[in-house]
């Protein structure tokens, strides 16, 4: 794949039309909606508010930015909700979600219907269009399943793959997908759907299969959000529940580079559709669980009593994602390091957490 010019600024001045994000009080989609809203873009933020604080990000969009923004509250269930508000956007990100493991195992019908079927009615609703927008939508390396094939060496506090490529670049889209649990499931046939109705509808879609991504207005949960959720226990002086020993690796991404890579998509909407890429924070920004946990205790003054339990359906003992792909296109990267990114998360939860409404309850959220 050949860099391509640029078809819009990353300021995003050369469009002018309202921006759609599904789930965009989320936490990603507020981070994003946020940046857009800066540069002056108008924004629909479409969003069910099912997760539980993320009317917070809804509030706090708006009050920082007024009528620039629009908020929808609607589900992307309802085909002919999302077909509306699709009409008239110049550019979409598809966030949405129903976004566990663990929660689309005691429902795998409700997370098929939100990541598979409202997946599904975006896309018909932008293959209506006689000139349709760019769309990102975020997967997941869930895609790639548990990489149980993958020889893992114990290197003091963590796994470390055994062969030299895959311990020196991570995992790159070349492997094969292997859908594990659920989750795996409707995300990866939502991922497989946004790339053939690029190939087969030409429809300027691209897919980001994203690792574990970290920053302000995160609600994270022990479903997800995992490095949210750690600080939110510290905080709150509870116990962490590790699954498995804690030696599992992930590249952990701070949100404001993802939204860089965001831009970076759809300004390179030439070159990157059709495509999927690894996004995450790569292999200079990889931590262990336990190895999180010293980070915390250095920054918070007390390290967070820890309970282990058993693994966890389709977890990984390693992922790293092997990002050159998408910086060959866009030339992209990471460039927050994880303990300037996790100080920003921890001041952001410390301000949020000494506010008297429970915006930072750690409940399962509904479904
Ligand atoms: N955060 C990560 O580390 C990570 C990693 C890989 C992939 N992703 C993907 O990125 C996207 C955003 O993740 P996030 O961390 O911001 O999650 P989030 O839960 O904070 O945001 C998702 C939003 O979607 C909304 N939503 C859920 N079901 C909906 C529906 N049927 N209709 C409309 N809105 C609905 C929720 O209310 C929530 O605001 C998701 O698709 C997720 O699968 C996230």
């Amino acid at each position: 794949m050949t860099r391509a010019r640029s078809t819009g600024g990353m300021d995003g001045s050369s469009l002018t039309g309202p921006v759609l994000i599904t789930g965009g009080a989320g936490f990603i989609g507020t981070n994003l909606a946020d940046r857009l809203l800066r540069q002056g873009r108008r924004v629909i933020v479409f969003d069910n508010l099912s997760r539980r604080g993320v009317e917070k990000n809804a509030e706090w969009l708006s009050k920082q930015h007024g009528d620039r923004l629009q908020v929808e509250v609607g589900d992307t269930r309802d085909a002919r909700a999302i077909s509306r508000v699709a009409r008239t956007v110049t550019q979409v990100f598809h966030f949405a979600a129903q976004v566990a493991v663990t929660t689309s195992l005691v429902d795998p019908v409700h997370d098929f219907e939100v990541n598979a079927r409202g997946t599904l009615n975006l896309l018909e609703a932008l293959r209506d269009r006689r000139d349709p927008p760019s769309l990102v939508f975020t997967s997941t390396n869930k895609v790639y399943g548990d990489l149980d094939d993958v020889d893992l060496d114990v290197i003091d506090s963590r796994y470390a793959p055994r062969d030299p490529h895959l311990r020196a670049y991570g995992v790159n889209e070349t492997r094969c997908v292997s859908f594990h649990s659920p989750y795996g499931c409707s995300k990866g046939a939502a991922d497989q759907y946004v790339l053939d109705y690029a190939r087969t509808f030409r429809l300027p879609a691209t897919v980001f299969r994203m690792s574990c991504i970290y920053g302000p207005h995160q609600c994270g949960t022990e479903d997800q959000g995992w490095v949210a959720h750690f600080l939110i226990q510290a905080l709150k002086g509870k116990p962490i529940t590790v699954y498995g020993d804690g030696l599992q690796v992930r590249d952990v991404l701070y949100v404001e580079d993802l939204v860089d890579a965001f831009l970076l998509a759809h300004a390179h909407i030439d070159v990157a559709a059709g495509e999927a890429f690894n996004i995450g924070g790569g292999p200079g920004n990889t931590t262990s669980l336990v190895e999180l946990l010293d980070r915390i205790e250095a920054l918070h003054g007390e390290r967070p009593d820890v309970e282990f339990d058993v693994w966890r359906a389709a977890d990984q003992r390693y992922y790293v994602s092997d990002t050159r792909k998408f910086r060959d296109a866009t030339g992209w990267r990471p460039k927050a390091d994880l303990a300037r990114g996790l100080r920003a998360l921890y001041e952001w939860l410390t301000e949020a957490h000494a506010r008297p409404e429970p915006a930072l309850e750690t409940r399962t959220f509904a479904s």
